[in-house]
This record gives C-alpha cells, sequence and structure tokens, in this order.
C-alpha cells in the first residue's frame, strides 16, 4: 500500500485530497501540520472509514529546526518499517498573511518561508526516501501569474531574488507588501519545481514533479488572517459571481483537493513531470505557467540561493548537484 506524506493535510483542501487518497486510491497517509491535536480526529475518521494507516508528524513549515525534527520521526519510521515506503509528497500548506511583516526564529518573512522555504527542506532532505516512480506535487497558486485576473487580484509577483524576498523589510527598507509575498512564494515553489524537475531528469532519478492550482476556493481557512469582512465577502456567492465575470480561475474545495489527490497518485499523470495543472471550473488542466516561471536563469539563481537559505550541507541531500 503507497504512502503519502501530505502537509496542511488536515484542513481546508487538503482535507478532501487526504480522504480521496484514503477511500479511493487506498493510500496510507502521514499528516504534517503544526499541531498533532488538531489533526487527531480527523486521522482517527480516516482509520476507521477507510481501514488505512495515518500516521500524524508534527511539523511547522516556517521553522527549519521543525521541519528537520519531523523528517528525523519520519525517517525513523520508515527505518523501523512503520511505514513501508514512502511514494509521495505533497506540499501543500500555506499561508495569505495580512499586517505588518513578520519573520521566524530563522530570520526570514513568514510567507515565504512557511511556503516556499519550508517546503524546499522537507523535499530535499525527504527525497532520497522516496519510492522510484513517487511523485512530489507543490500547491501553488494562479496569483503567480500577472498576465492573469488572478495575478492581478492579490499583488503582481515580485522578480526580486530568494535573498532579498526571505529579508524584505530589513535594514530600514519598506517590506514587500504581503498579497505580493505570497505570490512570489508561489512563483518561486514552481520555479523551483521545474527546476528540480530538470535537475532529477538529468541525474536519471524518476520522481515525477508537478506544480498545482487549486483556484480560488471558498469555504477554507485560506483567508483567515485577512479582515473578517474580506474573508466573508469572499465566500458569499455574489462574489464568487463577481469572481467569475472578473476571469478569476474558481473552483470548490472538494474538487480541488480530489484533483490534487489524482495528480499525485494516478497512473495518468506518471508523464507529467514538470508540468502545472489547474482546478477551473470542474476541470482539471494543464496549462502553461507565468512567463518568468519559465527563466532558467532565475531558476538557476533560486535554486543556488534557496539552499543557502534554508543551511543545507552537500551531505544532507541527493540533490547537491
Ligand atoms: N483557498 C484558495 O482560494 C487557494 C487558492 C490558491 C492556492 N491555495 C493554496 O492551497 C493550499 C491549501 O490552502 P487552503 O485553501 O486549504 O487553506 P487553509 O484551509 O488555510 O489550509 C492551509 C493549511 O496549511 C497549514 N499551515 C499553515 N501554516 C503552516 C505552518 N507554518 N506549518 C505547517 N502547516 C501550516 C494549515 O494548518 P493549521 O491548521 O495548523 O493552520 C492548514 O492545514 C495553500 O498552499 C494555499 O496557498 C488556496
Amino acid at each position: 500500500m503507497a504512502t503519502i506524506l501530505i502537509t496542511g493535510g488536515h484542513s481546508g483542501l487538503g482535507v478532501y485530497c487526504s480522504r480521496l487518497l484514503a477511500s479511493k486510491h487506498q493510500c496510507n497517509l502521514i499528516l504534517a501540520g503544526r499541531s498533532p491535536e488538531k489533526m487527531q480526529d480527523f486521522s482517527q475518521a480516516l482509520e476507521n472509514d477507510y481501514e488505512v494507516k495515518v500516521h500524524l508528524l508534527k511539523m511547522d513549515t516556517s521553522s527549519f529546526a521543525s521541519v528537520r525534527a519531523g523528517v528525523s520521526e519520519c525517517k525513523k519510521m520508515l527505518k523501523s518499517g512503520e511505514i513501508e515506503s514512502l511514494n509521495g509528497i505533497i506540499c501543500n500548506a500555506g499561508v495569505r498573511l495580512n499586517g505588518q511583516v513578520t519573520y521566524t526564529d530563522d530570520g526570514y518573512e513568514t510567507t515565504y518561508a512557511t511556503n516556499y522555504l519550508g517546503h524546499v527542506l522537507l523535499v530535499e532532505l525527504l527525497i532520497d526516501l522516496v519510492s522510484k516512480k513517487g511523485r512530489i506535487v507543490f500547491t501553488s497558486s494562479g496569483t503567480h501569474d500577472p498576465d492573469t485576473a488572478d495575478g492581478k487580484m492579490m499583488g503582481v509577483a515580485d522578480k526580486a531574488t530568494a535573498v532579498d524576498l526571505a529579508n524584505t523589510g530589513k535594514n530600514g527598507e519598506k517590506p514587500i507588501n504581503l498579497g505580493k509575498m505570497y505570490a512570489t512564494s508561489k512563483l518561486d515553489i514552481i520555479q523551483y519545481a521545474y527546476e528540480l524537475n530538470r535537475r532529477l531528469k538529468k541525474a536519471n532519478i524518476p520522481i515525477t514533479i508537478i506544480a498545482f492550482d487549486p483556484g480560488a476556493t471558498p469555504g477554507t481557512g485560506f483567508l483567515r488572517n485577512m479582515p473578517p469582512l474580506v474573508a466573508w465577502l469572499a465566500n458569499t456567492s455574489f462574489m464568487n459571481w463577481v469572481m467569475k465575470q472578473m476571469g478569476i480561475t474558481k473552483s470548490t474545495a472538494d474538487f480541488s483537493g480530489a484533483s490534487l489527490a489524482k495528480i499525485t497518485v494516478e497512473p495518468a499523470y506518471d508523464t507529467a513531470s514538470g508540468k502545472y495543472f489547474q482546478a477551473n471550473n470542474s476541470q482539471l488542466i494543464e496549462r502553461p505557467s507565468s512567463k518568468l516561471s519559465y527563466d532558467e536563469k532565475r531558476a538557476a539563481k533560486l535554486w543556488k540561493d534557496t539552499q543557502k537559505l534554508i543551511h543545507i550541507k552537500p551531505s544532507e541531500t541527493i540533490l547537491n548537484f
């Protein structure tokens, strides 16, 4: 039986993804999240309803120490046979913050650390244990693409380097707006995914790498940090109608969650490495991501900068080429 690790798999669209992985695809799960207590009831329900094994992993993706501790725990479970194999990783957790810029214990802007840096560290520390023909899927967002209505809605993704993004607002500079930070963290995760795919192909490592945009999905906790009126309005059917008219990519948490499960395990996506999929209006489609996301020069710099920012040693990852 395959085992899939998912961050943020216990809430929002992650719930629908985890449930589908357990029910339809008969996968065991590793739910990685900041609070095991919060994941407990959901995990129990999955085990009772679908006869799968669900492991809980304490992991805060905004903290390198926490990601490292979670990875160690996961490695122990694999070594002891508690988990037979690791067949996929879904980097799904994410935040859209609001208000003043904040920094993590590692000293980096919180959105960028949570959505991008922490997930890269997770992947790089665990990738050697992902089974042959396994998959790594990154939940991104249409907001990364400034040439679309989604990309104009939240703040246009910034072209700054990873080092500048992680350190925005330091030394008396004006910080990048947090909507922009969100969109840029999602641009960088796609660009990292493409670079990872190129490097794995070159090294003949058969792991499939996919980037995914769930579309604007009302009803999840995504807008919890926004002013209550904005969060409320975004969930009304009127606003949904307005967003559709504006050309915003729209979906539902259950369709997007099921789509995320599908691209992670269905054989039809074996050959989809290096591609970007979007859930839009009840359809899962492969489409191009932003122009900048295909810039290989920026990708190479992003890769190099990221390795330094996450303080990973060459001996800790097979991705040291
Ligand atoms: N909803 C949308 O309209 C939309 C559109 C495009 C892309 N997305 C992306 O889709 C993904 C899922 O979002 P959602 O809509 O399901 O939102 P959500 O309901 O807020 O779920 C986000 C998940 O991320 C987890 N998380 C947040 N910060 C974390 C941290 N520091 N460490 C570990 N886990 C953390 C949350 O866990 P806690 O329970 O601990 O908070 C939660 O499980 C995100 O990457 C989001 O950016 C969403």
